[in-house]
């Protein structure tokens, strides 16, 4: 089928809010294969992926080992029964993930014989199928454990839109035509954002009253945040914010929980952002990346607070659904957490990303009336697009984007306005391969901008 075709079929079939398709045919191209950076169209046109769709393909896409991985187990047992007869790759995923969170952030060197280290903590998992399912299980979590049903989040906060997680997810855009069914345990501090331009004298004074507020008229079981907020902007909190939180949750009794969908496995130049200030967070929430491709997700928190939380089953689970810890994802996820570790990808990707925000920083966009400004971590970056005046330029961002994408580069706008440009490519991409990309923008930088 060419492009025309199957897009013919989704005006026809499909229900219209899901897919944007621009009647001059200038929006969505039709992808029908994908293979490290490169994805391929339905007109057989190559692409270089700056978004690993949507960050999950961090060790590429189709990444040969992972794919093995899904093959053997595609053949050995498709399915098992979730909740009931369990399979083994779902205790080794749930073991992994304890060691690549809790255990790792909490080892201490033991005085042992054996000289082996022993961590303070261990993790305990909660498998799902999609980012916003993991956050659901974490909120669930919060009040089982503290028995507090309300929670904190932040304005920008992005954590999907299921109910529970849109009920914690701030843009009005979501929410608006649903509102009347939507939690009301939500309440919504601002985000600090630290970007150099702006005034954030007394932040942390402001954010500490307006947090007292809130413990004033609502018990609060859990502060959910994103570290790095992604589809709210790429942006970026001062390095205090973190720790804060840790000491205000430590303080009254609630549960810190970290969104890592995005911003974990590697993306921001560390396995998970929360290690860029030290903070360990009672549940961290992952998703995407997790396993390169396949929609399972995990909410894992410290196994003294998931079996606080969690009572022993006794035949009917609390928590499930049918696919949850499904096989082939499993398998996927082992292969993909391999690969993060041998091919060192939270080290690339600081690297790589130090690199490029560098390069992004220095562009200018003299003729087209813009102002640019970088910001980011690892290979998370993103490229703020504003009118001389200052207001957000988000028709202009797009229309970056799908020049972009006819010069053979994918890539997405975030944020409230749709005024940033976000990269987030597969972390194995290359110097060679991002300074195409930095060209061809510096070239539609350097005349008006195509319509
Ligand atoms: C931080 C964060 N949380 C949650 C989600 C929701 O994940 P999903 O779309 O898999 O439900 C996303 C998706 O972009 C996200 O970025």
């Amino acid at each position: 089928m060419n492009t025309t075709e199957v897009l013919q079929l989704l005006r026809a079939h499909e229900v219209r809010n899901v897919t944007c398709i621009a009647p001059d045919g200038s929006w969505p191209v039709v992808w029908t294969r994908a293979r490290g950076v490169h994805v391929w169209d339905a007109e057989g046109r190559r692409y270089v992926d700056l978004t690993a769709a949507f960050g999950v393909a961090a060790t590429g896409h189709a990444n040969p080992r992972v794919v093995r991985a899904a093959q053997r187990q595609l053949t050995r047992l498709l399915h098992a029964m979730g909740d009931v007869h369990p399979h083994p790759l779902k205790a080794q995923l749930a073991r992994e993930l304890s060691r690549i969170t809790f255990e790792r952030w909490t080892e201490r060197p033991r005085e042992s014989a054996s000289g082996e280290n022993q961590p303070l903590l261990t993790g305990k998992t909660l498998f799902c199928n999609s980012g916003f399912e993991a956050v659901e299980a974490a909120l669930k979590t919060a009040v089982l454990a503290t028995g507090k049903p309300g929670v904190i989040a932040f304005e920008g906060a992005y954590h999907g839109l299921g109910y529970g997680a849109l009920s914690v997810t701030h843009r009005e855009f979501f929410r608006r035509p649903f509102r009347a069914q939507l939690g009301r345990f939500a309440h919504f501090l601002p985000f600090p954002e630290a970007a150099p331009d702006r005034d954030h004298d007394g932040w942390l004074e402001r954010l500490a009253d307006a947090a007292r507020r809130i413990l004033r008229r609502a018990k609060i079981g859990a502060v959910l945040v994103e570290p790095i907020q992604g589809r709210g902007g790429i942006r970026m909190p001062p390095p205090e914010f973190l720790p804060w939180l840790r000491r205000f949750c430590d303080e009254h009794g609630a549960l810190l929980i970290v969104d890592e969908i995005y911003t974990g496995f590697g993306r921001t130049g560390r396995w998970f952002a929360c290690e860029h200030t030290g903070v360990v967070p009672d549940v961290i929430c992952l998703g995407k990346a997790l396993a390169g491709g396949f929609p399972i997700s995990a909410c894992v928190g410290r196994a003294d607070v998931m079996d606080a939380a969690w009572p022993e089953s006794r035949g009917e689970a609390l928590h499930t659904s049918t696919f949850a810890g499904h096989p082939v994802g499993c398998a996927m996820a082992m292969a993909q957490l391999s690969e993060i570790e041998r091919l060192k990808l939270p080290e690339r990707a600081a690297l790589v990303g130090t690199w490029l925000l560098e390069r992004l920083g220095a562009l200018r966009a003299p003729r087209t009336g813009l102002r640019l400004s970088a910001r980011g971590m690892g290979l998370m970056v993103g490229l703020e697009v504003r009118r001389r005046d200052g207001a957000p330029a988000g028709e202009e961002a797009f229309r970056i984007v799908k020049a972009m994408l006819r010069r053979g580069y994918i890539l997405l706008t975030e944020g409230e306005h749709g005024n940033v440009l976000s990269f987030t490519p597969p972390l194995t991409i290359s110097k060679p391969q991002l300074r195409g990309a930095i060209a061809a923008l510096q070239n539609l930088f350097g005349g008006p901008i195509p319509g």
